[in-house]
């Protein structure tokens, strides 16, 4: 059956910003010109859904901005859109403007959005980007790359220092609720320790005896990598130099790993699954988000996709660990 021809697409992020949101943006814009589909930009997220903040884009509205972290459409995290009133006024403006689908960009806060949308008859599909990889269906969230380069980065200069001064440096990198980040970047800079939410340690054994056999071995400067889900880092390092004498400083990434210009993969990525959620709105498919799994991009309907859980990889934790001696 032949299906109805799409007119207007929505685009919107919501939700922490995420390298590669803009690449992302441009894919979903150049996909609809493409389609003879007009795209809308919607400001701000939910939030700017509710105040009908929309712009029209062409094909030159997104010219030069692959390269750019942020998002030029905004984000916000909207309250209002949580009560039956904010939600009515957003479907209200989905209506009036003639809107056939919207593409939502963000983490697992943009999708329950979006699971409202779809709940009261709004067409979407939305996008995992979160530098925190921590969406359930896919195996990748366009930004986590990025970030985990500049925490890496930020990370190899702290240890020249580090190593100058033969101290302990305790770094707190992003992931409120998840250590995916702390464990890859963990792995990248060599880390003596990862303190993660997800898994209970012992830090007699994961901190001060590891620190103690490092230097046994003559290593003069160690790093413990903590998740911004545990933090405490200032009494980490208080402990630290109480139990081994050592000099400990605390560095705390924060924001700027959310920001800079996405790596290639977040650009690709971002790209592809840009492209790939337009054209399953135009072919008729409704209500998912688009995904990475086993190497292929896929939509998974949003219901399924929002019930799946990702563990973090206890094996890479493991690796991390096995040769940090
Ligand atoms: O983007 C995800 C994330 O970076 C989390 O790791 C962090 O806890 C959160 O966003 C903080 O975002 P905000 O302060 O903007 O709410």
């Amino acid at each position: 059956m032949e299906q109805p021809k799409l007119r207007r697409i929505g685009i919107l992020t919501s939700g922490g910003d995420a390298p590669g949101m803009n690449a992302a943006i441009r894919a979903c814009v150049r996909t609809c010109i493409k389609n003879d589909v007009t795209p809308i930009g919607i400001r701000r997220g939910y939030q700017g859904l509710i105040h009908a903040d929309t712009v029209e884009m062409d094909a030159h509205s997104v010219n030069g901005i692959t390269d750019r972290g942020g998002t030029i459409l905004y984000t916000a995290r909207s309250e209002d859109f949580m009560t039956p009133d904010g939600l009515n006024r957003a479907v209200q403006t989905v209506k009036y403007m003639g809107i056939d689908g919207i593409v939502c960009i963000g983490g697992d806060g943009t999708f329950r959005g979006a699971k409202t949308l779809a709940d009261k008859g709004v067409n979407v599909m939305g996008i995992p980007a979160t530098i925190d990889n921590d969406i359930g269906c896919s195996h990748y969230t366009i930004g986590f790359d990025t970030a985990a380069n500049t925490a890496m980065l930020a990370i190899d200069k702290l240890s020249d220092t580090m190593q100058s001064h033969e101290r302990v440096s305790v770094v707190e990198v992003m992931g409120r609720h998840a250590g995916h980040l702390a464990v890859y970047v963990g792995l990248a800079v060599g880390a003596t320790s990862i303190i993660i939410p997800e898994f209970p340690f012992d830090f007699d054994r994961n901190v001060i005896e590891q620190i103690r056999e490092g230097r046994m071995r003559g290593k003069n400067h160690h790093l413990i990598i903590v998740a911004e889900g545990v933090g405490k880092c200032d009494e980490i390092s208080r402990r630290i130099t109480d139990e081994t004498g050592l000099e400990a400083r605390v560095s705390i990434l924060g924001y700027i790993q959310r920001g800079g210009s996405p790596s290639t993969r977040d650009r690709v990525m971002a790209s592809r699954m840009g492209h790939f959620a337009v054209e399953q709105l135009i072919n008729g498919k409704r209500n998912g988000i688009v995904c990475y799994r086993d190497s292929r991009i896929v939509a998974v309907p949003i219901d399924e996709a929002m019930s799946m859980t990702k563990q973090l990889d206890a094996y890479m934790y493991k690796v991390a660990y096995d040769i940090t001696i």
